[in-house]
């Protein structure tokens, strides 16, 4: 099956990443795999390339991918991995990087990488280390990775002292994202992308997030052009933080809207499917906006209106599904501890003024989460 093969490379819409001589542009558009080959051909440097994607997304759309790559011109071996997180670890690292080296590629060789965040991240670390540096394009698959992780450069595997601990900021040549592959997400996934969509509106765009309200709902039922242009605008707002903060010391941080509490859920769920990232991430940001409204920063409406929305949409909103006796705010405030955003001890919140101004802090008091979270476990 080629799903993306038969559809026009239909008008493309361009958002740049401006980083001097390491920008790239972000390509939008419905059946960009089918021209893959054309796009990826512009930027290589040399004829060869490596594409690494997951067992579920290579029988969708790696012969398109493939045969655009060979049609150019570019010969295209397949690295497969296995689907999920758990991909996203040293072994399975050690085992790419070595089956990159038995290609024998070289220095002007790319890497393709063809699928969600998990691929996204492991093969463009990959890509930062093998012959020290190779240059890498990103064609995400899912909507988490074309608005959120195929862009900006953070690339990581997760060890056992928790997730994305080793990793490097590599930014790729290219990010190809083709609207169309989202027709195969499951709606689960596709939710869970669905909160770092909201995410853009909510720390800088209201806006944006007044337009989710309105369209939203289309937007997660299929309507491809509501789904385009809620792409184009977070590749937009990601474009403009990473060219204004590629490390993260400042304005970079927002885009940590939720992540905080986010984690914290995340390492408690061991990473699993109990919640995916995306799912944490609403559930964090309904407790960033519940903070702020509890530390006086925020109206109380506009809380109302974040946890509406994303219940409406079908996100969960509260942890009362699947946290159990086990679960504790001292349990939840250790693993925030342990966020490698946390600098000597002191965890960095993203709180806001109101929907559409989010801002970093660096002294909230403790008893005011741990009693938030004492809260959402009660109910
Ligand atoms: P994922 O890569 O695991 O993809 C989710 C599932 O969807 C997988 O089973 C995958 O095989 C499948 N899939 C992918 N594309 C598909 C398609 N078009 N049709 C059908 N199935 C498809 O997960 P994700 O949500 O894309 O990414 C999560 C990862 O991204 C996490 O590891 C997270 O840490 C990372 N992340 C990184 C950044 C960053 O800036 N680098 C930002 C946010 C998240
Ligand atoms: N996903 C957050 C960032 O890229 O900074």
């Amino acid at each position: 099956m080629n799903l993306s093969r038969e559809r026009p490379a239909a008008d493309l819409e361009t958002v740049r990443v401006d980083l001097g001589g390491r920008g790239y542009d972000i390509l939008v558009g419905q059946g960009l795999l089918a021209d893959s080959g054309r796009h990826v051909g512009a930027v290589a440097k040399g004829r060869r390339c490596a594409i690494v994607t997951d067992e579920t997304v290579a029988p969708l759309y790696l012969d398109t991918v493939q045969a655009s790559l060979e049609g150019a011109g570019i010969n295209a071996e397949a690295i497969v991995l296995p689907q999920g997180e758990h991909t996203k670890d040293l072994g399975h690292l050690g085992d790419l990087t070595d089956r990159l080296l038995d290609l024998q590629l070289d220095r002007a060789s790319v890497l393709v990488a063809l699928g969600g965040g998990v691929i996204g991240d492991i093969a463009g670390f990959a890509a930062a280390i093998v012959l020290r540096g190779i240059d890498y394009v990103q064609i995400p698959t899912t909507l988490l990775a074309q608005v959120d992780s195929a862009v900006g450069g953070k690339t990581a595997v997760n060890t056992r002292h928790g997730k994305n601990l080793l990793g490097a900021f590599y930014q790729p040549r290219l990010v190809l994202a083709d609207i169309g592959t989202l027709e195969t997400l499951s709606r689960r996934e596709f939710l869970a992308g669905y909160a770092e969509v909201v995410k853009y509106g909510l720390l800088g765009d209201a806006d944006f997030f007044s337009w989710l309200e309105r369209e939203g709902a289309a937007l997660c039922d299929g309507d491809a052009g509501a789904r385009r242009q809620a792409v184009m605008t977070c590749c937009a707002a990601k474009a403009a933080v990473v060219a204004d903060d590629e490390r993260e010391a400042g304005r970079r941080q927002l885009l940590n809207l939720g992540h905080t509490f986010a984690h914290a859920f995340e390492a408690e769920t061991a990473y699993g499917t109990t919640l995916l990232h995306g799912e944490a991430v609403a559930i964090g940001m309904v407790c960033a906006f519940e903070l702020s409204v509890r530390l006086g920063f925020c109206p109380s409406e506009d809380a109302e209106r974040v946890h509406r929305h994303l219940a409406e949409r079908g996100l969960r909103v509260g942890l009362e599904d699947f946290a159990d006796a086990s679960w504790t705010a001292d349990r939840l405030l250790e693993h925030m501890a342990h966020d490698k955003k946390a600098l000597g001890g002191v965890l960095t919140f993203v709180l806001a003024h109101r929907v559409g101004e989010a801002f970093t802090s660096s002294d909230v008091e403790i008893g005011a989460v741990r009693a938030l979270l004492e809260d959402a476990l009660r109910v």
